[in-house]
């Protein structure tokens, strides 16, 4: 097995033309009469070439493409890659990060072993430096990101390193691009992390595996520290929806617990964190079978759990000023004469109990389990995120994660870590109507609505009810990370959702 490619990215101060680099990327916007200052520098350097090419309708700047200029004895660079930003009166951050992705992407592509990216001066300081370093970085990492390491096929000649530059002349404007793009960096690196753990498929991790990840993660962090609930305790503690969900796998359920505690003691003035993830690192469908189309894609339906443990990762080394709890229940869902039944009644954590409907609806059932643990440690907020159903990639398609929850305040703040992250939420409801549908006549809930409507809400409805008094929001992030195709930004497979946009709201939390 080999390792995925090592991406890093540093901030340094140099002229452009001075860098000796493989690729040297830089924006442009599309429809744009003139070109802005460091292209127009660029392009006399390399006679005309990049007018050449626009001329010509080679390139058109619109966003996702780019185009390859070779270099001179005049510039550092062997290639200059024109990338694509758009519309100029379009852009947002998230343009800056797109950028730098392609970027990226092509840079693994031709194997170019050193890139300088110098995509902030296109924008000409319409946006603040250091959030732009942090989106090149995080960009970077996102579009450097390929899931091979079982592809032994292509080992010799594939890249093995990629080291990146943001570069810029002046020794002030490197410094605030420093700043960001270390951030960036740790954030890229954090969801890089989780992507590889959320493609490595069910044969290879199950869930005594991903705790003992778990487990490495904390033990290189005096902050963090894991707890891991095998069936013998989930048993003693009454974790029933765990231990039914579990029931039908070899491979034995787990709870896993990273809880992370600051340095300052500002933290104690700000509200505790809850992060639930649904860790099912296989999903058949158990006796409620699903069928055979798509199935291998299952195995990213342990995505929610692994970008709870990504962002774990992040805040460990962002060293932020905020007590976070990252809650991960996890089981494999198979069929077997050991398995949950639908009819049965479980018991669960909260002592609420469920009639199961359906053994397919299994992730409400280990994720009630972790909602009702959070109450009982005392977390103030509480966030879950969860592929937690197909009525939800039906509703939104693969752009957006749904976003429920019971506190507006909590909402709009997850909605400004979208923006900040470029990881997209939409709102939508999870109220009375809905927790109406999950009642049972012989037990207090049921695991399924009691039609086929609006099957992302009833779901939400249901792990609404075992938040008792916290505010809580939901993530159902069932069309971000499963059936992922390859795009311009980034490699198919699990992209990783979660891990920016909860790091980002946390990063905001703490800095209030
Ligand atoms: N993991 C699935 C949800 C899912 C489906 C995610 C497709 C991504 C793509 C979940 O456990 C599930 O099977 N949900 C059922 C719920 C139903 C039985 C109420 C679903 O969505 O069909
Ligand atoms: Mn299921
Ligand atoms: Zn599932």
């Amino acid at each position: 097995m080999k390792e995925i490619i090592d991406v890093r990215v540093k901030v340094r101060r140099t002229a452009f033309d001075k860098t000796k680099t493989d690729l040297l990327g830089v924006g442009l916007f599309s429809g744009v009469k003139r070109l802005d200052k460091l292209n127009k520098e660029l392009n006399a350097k390399l006679d005309g070439a990049i007018e050449r090419v626009i001329r010509l309708g080679d390139f058109k700047g619109a966003e996702g493409t780019n185009a390859i200029v070779y270099g001179n004895a005049k510039t550092g660079a062997e290639r200059v890659l024109l990338v694509g930003l758009g519309e100029k009166k379009k852009a947002t951050l998230d343009t800056v990060r797109k950028a730098a992705a392609n970027a990226a992407k092509k840079a693994v592509a031709i194997k170019a072993k050193s890139v300088s990216l110098a995509i902030h001066k296109a924008f000409e300081g319409r946006f603040d430096l250091g959030a732009m370093g942090r989106a090149m970085a995080e960009g970077t990492y996102f579009g450097g990101y390929c899931y091979d390491e079982y592809v032994t096929e292509s080992e010799d000649s594939r890249l093995g390193r990629m080291r990146v530059e943001i570069i810029d002349a002046e020794a002030a404007k490197a410094k605030k691009l420093n700043d960001g793009a270390a951030r960036g960096a740790i954030i890229g690196a954090a969801q890089s992390y989780a992507r590889t753990l959320a493609n490595r498929p069910a044969n290879v991790i199950n869930p005594p595996k991903l705790a003992a990840v778990a487990r490495k993660l904390a033990r290189g962090s005096k902050r963090l520290s894991c707890t891991v609930f095998d069936k013998k305790q989930l048993a003693a503690k009454g974790m029933g929806g765990v231990l039914a969900v579990g029931s039908g796998s070899q491979s034995e359920p787990r709870f896993i617990v990273l809880n992370y505690s600051p340095q300052s003691k500002a933290a104690k003035s700000k509200p505790k964190v809850g992060l639930v993830g649904k860790a099912i690192t296989f999903d058949s469908g158990g006796i409620s079978i699903k069928p055979a189309e798509n199935m291998d894609q299952m195995k990213l339906d342990k995505s929610g759990g692994i970008a709870v443990l990504g962002t774990m990762k992040a805040v460990e080394q962002l060293g932020l000023g905020l007590n976070v709890m990252g809650i991960i229940p996890s089981a494999e869902n198979m069929p077997s004469g050991t398995s949950y039944r639908p009819g049965d009644i479980i018991t669960t954590y909260s002592g609420k109990t469920v009639e199961v409907l359906n053994t397919d609806a299994e992730g409400r059932m280990i994720l009630c389990d972790g909602l009702a643990y959070a109450v009982k440690q005392k977390c103030d907020v509480i966030i879950d995120v969860a592929t937690l159903t197909g009525a939800c990639l039906v509703a939104l398609g693969r752009y957006m994660a749904g976003l429920m929850g019971n506190d507006d305040k909590l909402v709009k703040q997850l909605q400004k870590a979208a923006e900040d992250s470029g990881e997209k939420v939409w709102p939508m409801p999870s109220g009375d109507e809905y927790a109406k549908e999950m009642k049972s006549k012989i037990a207090d809930l049921r695991n399924i609505g009691s039609n086929k409507w609006g099957g992302a809400c009833t779901a939400a409805a249901f792990l609404r009810q075992f938040v008792g008094e916290a505010k809580w929001a939901h993530l159902d992030i069932a069309g971000m990370d499963i059936f992922q195709k390859a795009t311009e930004f980034t490699a198919e497979g699990s992209s990783g959702f979660g891990v920016r946009l909860l790091t980002s709201y946390l990063a905001n939390l703490a800095e209030k």
